[in-house]
């Protein structure tokens, strides 16, 4: 397989992992299982997703604070084959900070500070454009400034360069910037948020939300629908995908394994089918992990997976 370029433009956080026998509620105090820091960002995690699970080159693009935190999670993307020569180091905010609880269903909560990944600004992209020009796929989601994000689409547009974009957090965002997406990947509340309408209540309603997104965009729709899966738009109609059943223990990156693990398949070679049953497989063993970062599997580890776990 030849390996793919993948240029991701997103967020790099440090996250705080609690685990908890139940949520609290407001103003209720329930008391933790230990306490963990462990390296998160939705721009992070999937470009270690993308270069650990598919074996693609990712470069990231992205911001941190000058701070222990952020030396810490370069230190760490750099182990794990990530490119991050173009991170931009901003000593005026801290960085971006993931306060995360895990429940004993394998749920999580998560309270969420951005410092310094709000600090990447268009003129940070405009000054990489020769590298998003390279690129098989640019990858971003909305954990930085969505001024930001929408120069990232017309540059990748300019060039002719792919782009994935993982609507989260969950938004509006304008038809022109859903008009320059090639790849379009929300989980299922974020799919709901993008057409202004209640989160799916079962499969059918699932179905008429990636219908819709279809329409409000011209590139392919993949939207993510946790344990139930993936559901897919292709040419000849709506595929859906299940999930492959594990062991619930953490679904934190669920999402970005599956997301980056699509799309170093992808430029790798994959057809989108073969791409997205990889994914899945990928983000299957994530879920069956405590943390984020640290449940990405390998590829050797996905490719065991696959042959363990045979379709039907
Ligand atoms: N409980 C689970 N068991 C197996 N696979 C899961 C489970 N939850 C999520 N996945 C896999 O991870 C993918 C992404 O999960 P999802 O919850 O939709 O994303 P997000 O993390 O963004 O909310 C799903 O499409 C599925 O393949
Ligand atoms: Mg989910």
């Amino acid at each position: 397989m030849k390996r793919g370029k993948i240029t991701v433009i997103g967020s790099i956080n440090m996250d705080l992992v609690v685990k908890v026998d139940v949520h609290p509620k407001a103003g209720e105090l329930v008391t933790g299982k230990g306490l963990e820091y462990i390296p998160g960002g939705k721009g992070a995690n999937q470009s270690i997703a993308a270069a650990l699970s598919a074996d693609a080159e990712v470069a990231l693009i992205g911001c941190v604070g000058e701070d222990a935190h952020g030396t810490a999670l370069l230190e760490n993307l750099r182990a794990k084959h990530v490119n991050i020569d173009k991170v931009v180091v901003d000593a005026k905010a801290p960085t971006g900070l993931a306060q995360i609880s895990v429940d004993r269903h394998g749920q999580n909560m998560i309270i969420y500070n951005s410092g310094a990944n709000f600090r990447l600004l268009p003129e940070h992209i405009e000054m990489e454009e020769r590298k998003i020009a390279e690129s098989d796929m640019v990858i971003t989601q909305l954990e930085i400034p969505l001024a930001t994000v929408e120069r990232i689409a017309q540059i990748c547009n300019k060039h002719g360069v792919p782009l994935l974009l993982n609507p989260c957090p969950a938004m509006m965002l304008s038809d022109e910037l859903l008009r320059r997406v090639s790849f379009l990947v929300p989980n299922e509340f974020e799919g709901a948020a993008l057409c202004g309408i209640n989160p799916p209540e079962n499969i059918e309603d699932a179905i008429r939300i990636t219908e819709l997104l279809e329409t409000k965009t011209p590139g392919s729709v993949l939207m993510t629908i946790g344990a139930s899966g993936v559901l897919i738009v292709t040419e000849h109609g709506i595929k859906h995908m299940p999930a492959y059943k594990v062991d619930a223990v953490d679904a934190t990156a669920a999402g970005d394994t599956f997301i980056g693990a699509f799309a170093g398949r992808y430029v790798n070679g994959a057809s989108l089918e073969e791409a997205a049953q990889f994914a899945t497989a990928a983000a299957a063993i994530t879920v069956s992990r405590l943390g984020a970062q640290v449940s990405i599997p390998t590829r050797v580890e996905v490719e065991q997976f696959l042959r363990e776990h045979p379709q039907d």
